[in-house]
């Protein structure tokens, strides 16, 4: 009767099962915050956001702050926003340009390239003997500039980032790259900031490639509020991809995304024939995009989740999310907003408007999401709750599929149908963070399930 409850207890993901303590218990939030945020890649920002020598952008790396800037030399760095001597967050602002951070209590300032720059009194108060070179900002080991995005990981023994997302790449290049296939070229337009009282790997796994909770956005659907907002066009995206076959893949690293593999000799769907100025934009990029890749041109994006909290939307919206989390039972959800950086000004005001219809706190769709990871945050908090696992039974027992797709080779755990095996995947990577696993087992090297793409293994 008094026995303490072991907070994953019931977990067991061959069987797909997932006790509720993943969401609400604080004992395994704690071990969140240091065996996941201390060690995985975390998305921090975007390098249009920091263009100019001094510009940073306040951003966070699990429950810590962090500052992502460009020094006077116009290189980009990653550090802990606190103070060496107190603690002090030396930058209390979302963004701006600065050629020095003044900590706000006593005064010590740091340069952009975090090194200490002065320290109120030092002749008379330290004899001018403070090592001034090791007080300085706390910058983060790894640190990557990936086609424009800026990531980080506190551990110096993480693998190169392009190895942690190993087959993934390939979709979340999709997101970030020019709409007419060029690599990169990306910017942001914007950021959306905003809590809510859920647990942050709700959000993590809908975007892994939950199509299954579809009829939450029945309202969203009917009323049609895609790009082009066509009469007679159901759906809250537009259909182009209608005649694409969709693929959910499971990647070793605990990654997951939902793509889809369009048909050989895939015409442009002529989608915005009210306005021939976006109309040609978006014919133009088909085309080009067709011409410069080819064959895998066939592949597009709809959503990932690049383990363990930065979510993509590859194309009807497109962006980054971050899910920060605040408690076992709040996030801070952070949507970055991207077009192309050389898009006419009209398109990226057009497609501004669709995103914020779509995403974001006032976004129709996100409200349906945010809505169920709420309520189902809150649900999970009972005690006679807490006493039931959740299922992840979803085609557990089909067989993945050969690789092959409308022709096209895709790589990673592959189905074309709905399935929950990237959530199982995902969940047990987690799992090996939370044993403190090596980075071996962390990228999934020894899950036999991702040894070989063999046709007909189980998931
Ligand atoms: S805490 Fe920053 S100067 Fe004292
Ligand atoms: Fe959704």
């Amino acid at each position: 009767m008094n026995k303490v409850f072991d907070a994953t207890s019931m977990t067991d993901l061959d069987e797909g099962v997932l006790d509720r303590g993943a969401f609400v218990s604080e004992e395994i939030y704690r071990q969140e915050l240091q065996t996941v945020f201390t060690r995985a890649w975390l998305f921090v920002g975007h390098e249009s956001q920091i263009p100019n020598p001094g510009d940073f952008f306040s951003s966070r790396m699990g429950e810590e702050s962090v500052i992502l800037v460009r020094d006077k030399a116009s290189v980009i760095h990653v550090f802990l926003n606190s103070c060496r001597h107190r603690g002090m967050k030396v930058c209390r602002y979302d963004q701006g340009n600065t050629s020095l951070f003044t900590c706000p209590y006593h005064a010590w300032t740091y340069a952009t390239d975090g090194k200490v720059r002065g320290i109120p009194q030092y002749k008379e108060l330290y004899d001018g003997v403070l090592d001034r070179e090791k007080w300085s900002l706390i910058e983060v080991p790894k640190m990557v500039n990936y086609k424009g995005t800026i990531w980080a990981s506190w551990d110096e023994n993480a693998p190169d980032f392009e190895t942690y997302l190993g087959e993934a790449k390939l979709h979340l290049d999709q997101a970030l790259d020019c709409r007419d296939g060029r690599p990169g070229g990306s910017e942001v337009i914007g950021v959306h900031k905003w809590v809510f009282p859920s647990n942050w790997k709700f959000a993590a796994e809908n975007f892994l490639g939950d199509s299954y909770h579809n009829p939450s956005h029945r309202s969203v659907d009917l009323i049609g509020i895609g790009p082009s907002a066509r009469q007679g066009i159901k759906g809250r995206r537009d259909n182009e991809l209608e005649m694409a076959k969709h693929v959910w893949i499971g990647f070793a690293a605990g990654h997951g995304v939902h793509s889809a593999v369009q048909a050989m000799g895939a015409e442009y769907v002529s989608q915005f024939a009210n306005d021939p100025e976006i109309e040609a934009y978006f014919r133009h990029c088909h085309e080009e995009r067709n011409q410069r890749l080819g064959d895998d041109a066939r592949l597009l994006p709809f959503t990932g989740t690049i383990f363990p909290n930065t979510s993509y939307h590859g194309r009807q919206p497109r962006n980054l999310c971050v899910w920060h989390p605040h408690s076992p039972t709040e996030t801070e959800g952070w949507r970055f907003f991207f077009v192309d950086a050389d898009a006419p000004t009209k398109v990226k005001d057009f497609l501004r408007r669709f995103y914020m219809r779509y995403s974001g706190p006032a976004g129709m769709t996100e409200q349906d999401d945010m809505e169920n990871w709420l309520y189902a945050t809150k649900a999970s908090t009972g005690t006679i709750a807490r006493r039931y696992a959740f299922n992840y039974q979803l085609a557990r027992d089909q067989a993945h599929l050969d690789p092959e797709v409308n022709g096209l080779t895709v790589r990673g755990r592959v189905n074309t149908k709905m399935t929950e095996h990237m959530a199982r995947g995902y969940y047990r990577r987690w799992k090996a963070y939370l044993d403190c696993a090596d980075w071996d087992e962390l990228l999934g090297r020894n899950d036999p399930r991702f040894a070989a793409t063999k046709k007909g293994s189980p998931q």
